[in-house]
C-alpha cells in the first residue's frame, strides 16, 4: 500500500506536479513515424495533459506543436502542411518546424516580419527511431542522451509498434508491465492455447505450472533487473528476467534470440495513458505481434484495443466461457486485452492505500520506491535518474530461460548474454 499523499505524487502528471516536471524530462514515445506523410495531415498527439500536432514537413524533418495557433487558437490539425511548416486555415499565420511564426499575413506588410518573430510558439525538440517519433517536453536547453535501445536501431521494417490507450493513470499501466506473477492466472487460457503453445513453446507450461515465483532483483542505472524464478517445476527451474528502465520501460522476457517485445506507458493525461507494445527482431523484419496473433484487435495500430469495451459491459468478458474453462472470460484477445480490463477495473486512478500487498508484489514496491526516490531527488535539486551517460541503453535485453536446478540464474543469464554478444547478436547486416 501507499499513502494518500504518495500515490498523488506518483500519478499526478499535468503541468507543474512534480512528477509531471519529471516525466518530461526524458524522450517518450508521440505516435508511429509510418502515421506523418510529407506535407500530409498534421496528427494530434496529446500527452501530459496538454494538446499537440506532430507533422512531417516538406523535408522529412517532423515538427512538434502546441495544437492550438497561438493567434486565436485554432487547431493546427486543420492548419495547410505545405512549405516546410503549418499555416493556420483561420488566418493563415505560417509556423516553422523549429517553432518559429514565419508568415502573419494578416499584418500590414511593412510590419509583419518584426511582428511575425514577437508571436510566442511553443514546440518540443523531435527524434525519430524504431519506428516511432520520440519527443522531448522537458524545461532543459539540452536534452538528455537518446536512450538508444536496441530496438531504436533496427530499421524500421524490424520494429512493429502498436499503441493501445487505456483509461486510466500511467502508473497503473506500468504497474501491470511489471508484474510477473499475473501470467500464471490472468493469461492461463492464452497461454495454454494452440496459438500460446506455439509462441511460448514448453515455457507456456513453465509459467502455468508455478504462480508464486521468488524475485530476485539487481539495481541498474537505468532502473533494474527483475528476476521472476520458478522452482516447482520439477527437475529444473525457470527464470524470467525483465529488464526495467524507469520511468516508462518494461523489457518482456523472451527467448535469447528472436521476436521480443518492449513495452511503455507514457501518460496522455491524469486518467489515460498511452500503453506502447513495440515489438522487434534483431534478426528479421516483423509484421505483427504476440498481441495480433493471439486475437482480435482493432485492427488500428494507433489504438489496437479500440474495440474493448468498457465498465459498462465489463471489456466483453463472457460468462459462459468461463463456465467452459476460460479463465477471464475475455475471449479471443491477446493477453494486453486482459490486462487493460483488470487495470481498467481499479478505476481511473487507484486508491493505493487500500492495497494489501503480498510477496508477488514486491516488484511493485520496489518501483514505486524507486520513482518516489527519484521524482522527491528531482524535486530538491533537479537530478534525473535512470538516465545520462553512464546508461548502456543498447545492450538491455530481457530473457526468459530454463536452467538446472543446481545453476545460478544469473550466471546462466551472463552467458546467454555473452554467447549473444560474441555472435553478433543477429544484427542485420544493414546496420
Ligand atoms: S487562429 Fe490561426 S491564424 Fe488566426
Ligand atoms: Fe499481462
Amino acid at each position: 500500500m501507499l499513502n494518500s499523499a504518495d500515490n498523488t505524487l506518483l500519478t499526478r502528471i499535468g503541468p507543474g506536479t512534480p512528477m509531471g516536471r519529471m516525466l518530461r524530462e526524458y524522450w517518450v514515445p508521440a505516435c508511429r513515424s509510418a502515421k506523418l506523410e510529407i506535407d500530409g495531415a498534421p496528427e494530434k498527439v496529446r500527452l501530459f495533459g496538454e494538446n499537440f500536432v506532430a507533422f512531417r514537413a516538406t523535408d522529412g524533418r517532423v515538427g512538434f506543436l502546441q495544437e492550438a495557433c497561438p493567434h486565436r487558437c485554432a487547431s493546427l490539425r486543420l492548419a495547410r502542411n505545405e512549405g516546410n511548416g503549418l499555416r493556420c486555415i483561420f488566418h493563415g499565420w505560417k509556423f516553422s518546424v523549429e517553432g518559429k511564426c514565419v508568415d502573419a499575413p494578416t499584418e500590414p506588410r511593412s510590419q509583419r516580419e518584426r511582428f511575425a518573430q514577437s508571436v510566442p510558439v511553443r514546440s518540443h525538440p523531435t527524434h525519430e527511431a524504431g519506428g516511432l517519433v520520440w519527443v522531448y517536453m522537458g524545461e532543459k536547453e539540452t536534452p538528455p542522451p537518446f536512450p538508444d535501445f536496441e530496438f531504436t536501431q533496427l530499421p524500421d521494417s524490424h520494429v512493429f509498434p502498436l499503441r493501445g490507450i487505456i483509461r486510466t493513470n500511467w502508473l497503473q499501466g506500468l504497474e501491470a508491465l511489471l508484474d510477473s506473477a499475473h501470467v500464471t492466472f490472468l493469461h492461463a487460457t492464452n497461454l495454454d492455447s494452440a496459438i500460446g503453445r506455439e509462441l511460448f513453446q514448453e515455457e507456456s507450461d513453465m509459467m502455468l505450472g508455478d504462480g508464486a515465483p521468488i524475485f530476485e532483483f539487481d539495481e541498474k542505472p537505468y532502473g533494474f533487473t527483475e528476476g521472476a524464478i520458478r522452482t516447482e517445476l520439477g527437475d529444473h527451474d525457470y527464470a524470467r528476467v525483465r529488464e526495467v528502465a524507469l520511468p516508462f520501460f518494461s523489457f518482456i522476457p523472451a527467448a535469447p534470440t528472436g521476436p521480443r517485445i518492449v513495452c511503455c506507458s507514457i501518460p496522455i493525461d491524469d486518467v489515460t495513458t498511452a500503453q506502447w507494445y513495440i515489438s522487434y527482431n534483431v534478426d528479421a523484419p516483423v509484421d505483427g505481434s504476440n498481441l495480433t496473433l493471439m486475437g482480435n484487435w482493432s485492427g488500428n495500430p494507433d489504438h489496437f484495443n479500440a474495440d474493448m469495451g468498457d465498465e459498462s459491459n465489463l471489456w466483453h468478458q463472457d460468462r459462459a466461457a468461463m463456465k467452459d474453462g476460460h479463465w477471464s472470460g475475455i475471449v479471443n484477445r491477446g493477453n494486453p486485452y486482459e490486462d487493460f480490463a483488470v487495470q481498467e477495473s481499479m478505476g481511473a486512478i487507484v486508491d493505493r492505500s487500500q492495497e494489501y500487498l503480498g510477496t508477488c508484489d514486491r516488484v511493485i514496491y520496489r518501483a514505486r520506491r524507486l520513482l518516489l526516490d527519484a521524482v522527491r531527488q528531482f524535486d530538491e535539486d533537479g537530478t534525473l535518474s535512470f538516465t545520462g551517460a553512464r546508461v548502456d541503453y543498447t545492450s538491455i535485453r530481457a530473457l526468459s530461460f530454463a536452467f538446472a536446478k543446481e545453476e545460478n540464474w544469473r550466471d546462466v543469464r551472463q552467458k546467454l548474454l555473452a554467447d549473444f554478444q560474441t555472435d553478433g547478436g543477429g544484427v542485420p547486416a544493414q546496420i
